[in-house]
């Protein structure tokens, strides 16, 4: 918490104590309470109305609760949805892998040469197994900790538990002994996802959603056994869990994964979590002074009908006038608030920006019609159940993003792995255009940079491909400018102007002004190649709009890999060229445009660009103009990523572990050299 003004305050003068009653009491009542009175707003027109007041004389839970209690209508709980197909969802969560070939497609001959390739070098990974949602990420004294969902027995969901790694920089880690197991009966189907706070004192609570013996989705709390331990190895679970339990009328399967906390005007502690009542998403909130006792407030901090269950609910103030992240807790002047939401249904992360009202606990997005899990996505790709977090260290707000598989179970059982996280980004307002975020890879990511290449003002005939010269093309960052030839521009008539990349035939789809952009992983025949792309179209006013794009369809020869088009619009504003900054790192393409206003993630698995037969190249596949690139191509070193070394000696020593090579000799070599820089940190910070 960097604003020491933060602290517990009292209640204010002329305000009651509350009478002190017994929690499950004040559950029952109050979520008595918010059902009936939900019930009551999504009976007449299937919206939530926006008319959930506290009154502010009177806004005692407990009273509220049992004015509230003639409202009650019977119970609306809803018929557990039966989706019967998967391990993940007969336990209540959502299908945790991707919507994927089942076993009617048959499995391409994929080779270990093959498998091994799509390892990546400088993304978090597990050494083993299944991965999902990053968990509880913190800057605790002076290590970055990112906890996540993990199942230790295999590469398919399942058994999941609390993976923990830490790192000085947010890309090299050091794995560490599993979190939490699942081994209490409030979290013995999972131990699910949850977030982490830091109290003003510098205490760290972590609150989770365990599935119970019973797959009821609760609350639990736990907190590090050795807070002056920077490596937070052991962790205790509070004895008195769960904390919360779905409040009466939600299914017991649609009440998960707590947000970080943030403080209210009063000094209280405010959480939020999402469900669902039928079809509409909905966040519930609750204010707790001790994260033990909790008060359900009445109504919900927002809700969209129609988007279903809502998980991994993030809440966070963004600043209106620079790119510095905000404490979770600020608020005031100058500051909006992103509330963002991981659709079950689609599986995507939409977010929203608005303004969040303290006292009547509701936020109201700045415009209706791109609310949350209707409009803007983090990412048009495969990007799932991220969190932020607060970055202390550094006043910056932190995204991680967990990024599945679009391949096969089998492939993934044979591999022996599954998922990623994507490159941890930070997010701010876009002051520029005040509608969306601005996402970008965190400054750390550069000092991966080895060699470079670059190029100046290459011009690209329409309908014309060009191979650039970067050495080997499996880890690297791009960054790359495109200008469009004015005088193409200004004659070409109205083109296209209800464009989508996903229904589109991809970068084969020629229009007047695009597509344009880059060709990665392919192979020097371009029987394989993953375009990154934008696509200009034109209004009959002449206005323009600018899509940004990936095209999977010719990314591999493998016929069991997903193939679709990602993408989306992106705000090009006046006098801006068109830009984009692309990470490819082995399986893993991250494209981010006009500086992070629009991102595509994909998972590409081709068969032939792979190792030293990957390449890149500008493309323009624009019929009617032309278009001038500059760019420059980094080689990426790959990130030191490995267990933490349990024998002092060692880590005090800098003596290298025995460490798989891959790629080249520099790489190695750079490898040894950033590694050793890591371990002087390591034992600075431990002498
Ligand atoms: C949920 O759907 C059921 C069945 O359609 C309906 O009876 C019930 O009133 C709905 N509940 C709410 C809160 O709208
Ligand atoms: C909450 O309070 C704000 C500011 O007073 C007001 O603009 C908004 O309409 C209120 N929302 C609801 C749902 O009452
Ligand atoms: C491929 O991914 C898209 C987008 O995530 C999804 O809609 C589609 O169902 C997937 N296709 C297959 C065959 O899995
Ligand atoms: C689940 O655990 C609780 C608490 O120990 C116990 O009361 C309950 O009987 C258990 N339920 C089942 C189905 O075992
Ligand atoms: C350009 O479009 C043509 C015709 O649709 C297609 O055959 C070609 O592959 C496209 N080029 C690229 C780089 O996608």
């Amino acid at each position: 918490m960097a604003d020491s003004n933060v602290s517990y305050n009292p209640l204010p003068d002329g305000e009651r104590p509350r009478p002190t009653r017994r929690r499950s009491i004040v559950l029952v009542l109050s979520g008595l309470l918010v059902v009936g009175f939900l019930v009551a707003l999504l009976s007449d027109n299937g919206s939530i109305a926006p008319t959930n007041v506290i009154d502010n004389d009177n806004n005692n839970v407990n009273d509220n609760a049992q004015n509230g209690l003639n409202d009650v209508s019977s119970s609306s709980k809803d018929p557990e949805r039966l989706r019967p197909f998967t391990s993940a969802s007969s336990a209540g969560v959502s299908e945790k892998s991707n919507r994927r070939f089942g076993a009617r497609t048959a499995s391409y001959p994929w080779t270990n040469n093959m498998l091994s390739w799509q390892r990546t070098a400088f993304h978090f990974q597990p050494q083993k197994n299944w991965m999902n949602d990053p968990n509880g990420p913190v800057f605790y004294k002076g290590w970055y900790h990112l906890f996540y969902q993990y199942n230790p027995n295999g590469a398919i969901w399942g058994d999941i538990v609390w993976g923990h790694a830490v790192s000085k920089d947010l890309i090299h880690w050091y794995h560490l002994p599993l979190a939490m197991v699942a081994d209490q009966w409030y979290d013995i189907m999972g131990v699910w996802t949850g977030s982490a706070t830091i109290l003003p004192d510098g205490k760290l609570m972590m609150l989770y959603t365990g599935s119970t013996n019973e797959s009821v989705q609760v609350q639990n709390l736990a907190y590090p056994a050795d807070p002056s331990d920077p490596l937070l190895i052991k962790w205790v679970k509070y004895p008195g869990n769960p904390v919360l339990v779905p409040p009466p009328g939600i299914g017991a399967k649609d009440f998960r994964d707590p947000t970080t906390a943030w403080l209210t005007s009063e000094g209280k502690w405010r959480i939020a979590i999402g469900s669902r009542i039928n079809r509409t998403g909905i966040t519930f909130v609750y204010d707790t002074k001790d994260f033990i006792n909790y008060e359900l407030l009445r109504g919900v901090l927002h809700g969209v009908p129609n988007t279903g269950m809502w998980e991994c609910v993030d809440f966070y103030p963004v600043s209106t006038t620079g790119e510095h992240g905000l404490d979770t807790s600020h608020n005031g002047p100058g500051v909006k608030h992103v509330v963002k939401a991981s659709m079950d249904d689609d599986r995507h992360d939409y977010y929203a920006i608005g303004t969040y009202h303290e006292k009547n606990v509701t936020w109201v997005p700045d415009n209706p019609e791109i609310d949350v899990g209707i409009g803007i996505r983090y990412d048009y790709g495969l990007f799932y159940a991220s969190k932020t977090f607060y970055d202390q260290n550094k006043k910056r707000r932190v995204l991680w993003g967990w990024i599945g598989e679009s391949d096969s179970e089998i492939a993934d059982v044979k591999k022996g792995w599954a998922s990623l996280q994507g490159i941890p980004r930070t997010v701010a307002l876009d002051t520029k255009t005040g509608s969306n975020l601005l996402q970008w890879p965190v400054e750390e990511v550069d000092s991966l940079r080895l060699t470079s290449k670059e190029f100046k003002k290459i011009e690209l005939k329409p309908g014309s491909v060009m191979p650039l010269d970067v050495g080997s093309a499996t880890q690297l960052d791009i960054v790359a400018e495109f200008e469009l030839d004015k005088a193409a521009l200004e004659k070409t008539a109205e083109s296209n102007v209800e464009f989508s990349c996903s229904s589109s035939e991809g970068s084969a789809e020629r229009g007047a002004l695009g597509p344009f952009g880059l060709l990665v992983l392919a192979d020097d025949s371009l029987s394989e190649q993953t375009p990154v792309y934008f696509y200009i179209a034109k209004g009959k006013d002449g206005s323009l709009k600018t899509y940004f794009c990936t095209d999977q369809s010719r990314s591999s020869e493998a016929n069991d890999v997903n193939k679709s088009k990602y993408g989306s619009f992106v705000p090009v504003l006046e006098g801006e060229k068109f830009s984009m900054r692309v990470l490819v790192d082995h399986s893993i393409v991250e494209g981010f445009a006009q500086g992070g206003r629009t991102t595509i993630t994909s998972r590409v698995y081709p068969t032939k660009a792979i190792y030293g037969a990957a390449r890149v190249f500008l493309f323009n596949n624009a019929t009617g103009a032309s278009v001038t690139s500059s760019l420059k191509a980094w080689q990426m070193n790959s990130a030191f990523i490995r267990p933490y070394p349990d024998d002092d000696d060692e880590r005090h020593s800098g003596t290298e572990p025995t460490y798989e090579v891959r790629g080249s000799k520099t790489k190695y070599l750079g490898n040894l050299l950033t590694s050793s820089l890591l371990f002087l940190n390591a034992r600075n910070n431990f002498l």
